[in-house]
């Protein structure tokens, strides 16, 4: 009868109910899934079990949320308004039966998940590290709208249940029992047994104390909500992300009043869905599918990982992979060189894992090893030390014969180009670039860099190997700068072009900022080093006609490198950027700034799909978006393209070169854009 959902009755009288999507890795509440609930609902109720647990079936967690990409093909806010009304109808349904419920969540119950959870009188979830519930609904441009605003309030109180929805972060199993997410968190082993003493004691379901509903007062409610808003501004702007903002004034307007809520709910996400933020975040997610799916974790399992250079990148890779589970050997040329690097490691995993038999366990996995004795173990050897041909040619001589057969050799070189690494090789094919970005705890892409010689089955493993370490792969040809940096470039040469000409940096700043990148140009630029822009800028500018500004040469002629050095195009105080609150002085508007900027990288973009470095417009987008942060919002670089118009882009680039030169002369790949 129903192809995603199983029914039991124990000895006891209690029937249990385990969701197991068909045709799916991940459950996830589809239309169809949801219908099928509702008739099992109607089929349980008659059942008179003596009490209902829900489960999951898949190993990877109880419910990942809605089906996000049905919403990406809603055809209106009308439609999308009844759906929602019709999942009320299914959520009450559940509510309302006459015997206790239980959702027993193991694993990850996110968005739609929890609200079904929340319709149940009662919640237990395991404590271990994989179990995360929230609500990550502002992050899709959306807010909860299966009931969840309704139902968290009543359990919580309003003050704790409006912070979980409004900054989209998940909790552990443990902080959801304190905060009252939960009734239970307990082992996995004791998952069943606690739902089953759930229903047999009967307690009253949980509600939030009287007091906790205070602030939900029609008096109280304005000032709430406008204290809530300043905290929500001083994250994202509203412009850029309305979800969150939305979320409050439909409180602010219902809270009190269920079945107000309930209508007001099904109205507003069904109109948020149907908006160009929420299809375009939408879009995002669908985007980080794409790109998890360029690497097949079945192609390959490695265990041991040996990496060659343990300074900034190097060490961070090495620590990054320990933590994901993997054994690691770390070289360098002295025990000394490592010392850093593991301090570092050891840092991570603190912050991490908080557990500290897991912190013991990271530490365990990451062994120095100066010796490279880890060599011929390795399923995967990174190289990661100086950017220098000679010296990565002459490692390679000496650990490519004692490496297994198998085994992926990767460099984490940002400029230079495979062919050139691999001569000398007695394999050349099986050179692959691995190319991390800074800092790589928080940068979720990998480039997967190969040319026409790269042996197919080295560049599977190594996207295969970055979905391991739940990275997300993006395969690109081998080219100076590979696609992110080579698109970052011209977009970081024209804000201190636009500083040359007199705008002040602030100015510059201010304006990307207001576009929606997460920090300006000039302030990225002091971040990450203004000797490493300078020896990127000037590899790639041979490469790309691309000339280097003189200022950036004088900057750091003067040792003026930026945040490490404490100064750079900003001065800088224990790590912090200090700006001048004085921006007066510029001649240009922010659209002229951020035009000019972002232009620049669009049409290097364009030449990047010219060239075939990605494959197609939406793995550029993706790329461009998890490599760099461009504006999640806008939906990627080339979306933003089609939602401007191509031609109004081509128009306004004439018009730039124009004004100021022929930097801004358009690729000969936009014909081929539309
Ligand atoms: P770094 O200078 O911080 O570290 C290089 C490390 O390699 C040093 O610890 C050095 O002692 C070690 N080393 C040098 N020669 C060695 C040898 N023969 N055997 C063993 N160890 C040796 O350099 P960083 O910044 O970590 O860069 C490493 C590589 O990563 C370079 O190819 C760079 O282009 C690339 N990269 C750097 C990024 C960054 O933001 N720093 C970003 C992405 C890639």
């Amino acid at each position: 009868m129903n192809r995603h959902f199983a029914l039991e009755q124990d000895t006891r009288g209690i029937a249990w109910l385990t969701f197991d999507k068909a045709d799916s890795s991940t459950n996830v509440l589809s239309g169809e899934v949801l219908e099928g609930l509702d008739q099992v609902l109607v089929q349980i109720a008659q059942m008179h079990p003596k009490g209902l647990v829900i489960r999951s079936g898949k190993a990877n967690g109880f419910i990942a949320g809605a089906d996000v990409k049905a919403f990406a093909k809603v055809p209106s806010a009308a439609s999308a308004e009844q759906h929602i009304q019709r999942v009320h109808e299914i959520f009450h349904r559940l509510e309302a039966l006459a015997f206790p419920t239980v959702a027993a969540i193991d694993g990850f119950c996110l968005g739609g998940g929890l609200e079904l959870a929340l319709a149940c009188d009662y919640r237990v979830c395991c404590n271990d590290s994989a179990t995360r519930l929230g609500f990550p609904e502002v992050k899709l441009g959306i807010f909860p709208g299966y009931g969840g605003t309704v139902r968290s309030t009543r359990l919580l109180g309003d003050l704790s249940a409006l912070p979980l929805m409004l900054g989209g972060h998940t909790v552990s199993g443990r902080s959801a029992r304190r905060m009252g997410l939960v009734d239970l968190a307990v082992p996995r082993r004791q998952l069943r047994s606690a739902a089953v003493d759930l229903i047999e004691q009967r307690r009253p379901p949980r509600r939030a104390a009287w007091y906790r509903r205070l602030p939900a007062l029609a008096p109280l409610r304005p000032l709430v909500s406008r204290v809530l808003a300043t905290q929500v501004a001083k994250k994202v702007r509203r412009e850029h992300y309305p979800a969150p903002f939305e979320l409050l004034a439909h409180w602010r307007a219902t809270a009190g009043d269920e079945s107000a809520m309930y209508a007001s709910e099904a109205h507003n996400v069904g109109r948020l869905i149907n908006d160009a933020t929420a299809q375009n975040l939408i879009r995002v997610f669908m985007l980080r599918d794409r790109l998890k799916s360029q690497g097949n974790k079945a192609d390959f399992t490695p265990r041991h990982v040996h990496v060659i250079g343990g300074g900034v990148m190097g060490g961070d890779i090495a620590a990054w992979c320990a933590l994901r589970g993997l054994r690691v050997t770390l070289q360098d040329r002295t025990p000394g060189d490592l010392t850093r690097a593991l301090q570092r490691a050891h840092g991570l995993f603190r912050k991490k894992l908080k557990d500290p038999y897991a912190v013991q366990a990271a530490i365990d996995r990451l062994m120095p090893d100066h010796r490279a004795s880890g060599v011929p173990n390795a399923d995967v050897v990174i190289e990661a030390i100086f950017e220098d041909i000679e010296a990565k040619q002459a490692l390679y001589a000496q650990i490519e014969p004692r490496m297994h057969p198998d085994a992926v050799l990767a460099t984490n070189t940002s400029s230079i180009p495979l062919e050139v690494l691999s001569k000398g090789l007695a394999r050349p094919g099986r050179l692959v670039g691995l190319h991390f970005f800074n800092p790589v705890a928080k940068m979720p892409l990998v480039e997967i860099v190969h040319d026409e010689h790269s042996e197919a089955s080295m560049v599977a493993r190594a996207a295969a190997f970055a979905r391991h370490i739940d990275k997300l792969p993006l395969k690109v040809r081998s080219s100076p700068g590979f696609l992110v940096n080579r698109v970052l470039m011209p977009y970081l040469l024209e804000a201190v072009e636009l500083v040359e000409e007199g705008v002040p940096a602030a100015v510059i700043d201010r304006a990307a900022v207001r576009f929606g990148m997460p920090m300006g140009p000039i302030e990225l630029a002091d971040t990450v080093g203004l000797d490493i822009c300078l020896s990127v800028a000037e590899k790639m500018s041979a490469a790309l006609d691309n000339p280097v500004p003189q200022r950036l040469r004088v900057l750091v002629d003067a040792g003026d490198l930026g945040r490490k050095s404490g100064r750079g195009f900003y001065p800088w105080k224990d790590g912090h950027v200090v700006k001048p609150t004085d921006t007066a002085g510029s001649a240009l508007a922010d659209d002229d700034i951020s035009d000019r900027l972002v232009l620049r990288l669009i049409n290097e973009s364009v030449a990047c799909l010219r060239e075939g470095v990605v494959e197609d417009q939406d793995l550029l987008d993706a790329g461009v978006i998890f490599g760099t942060g461009f504006a999640p919002f806008r939906g990627g670089p080339m979306h933003y393209v089609h939602s401007r118009g191509s031609r109004e882009l081509q128009q306004r680039l004439d018009e730039l070169e124009s004004r100021f030169g022929e930097h801004f002369h358009a690729d000969s790949g936009w014909g081929a854009v539309a």
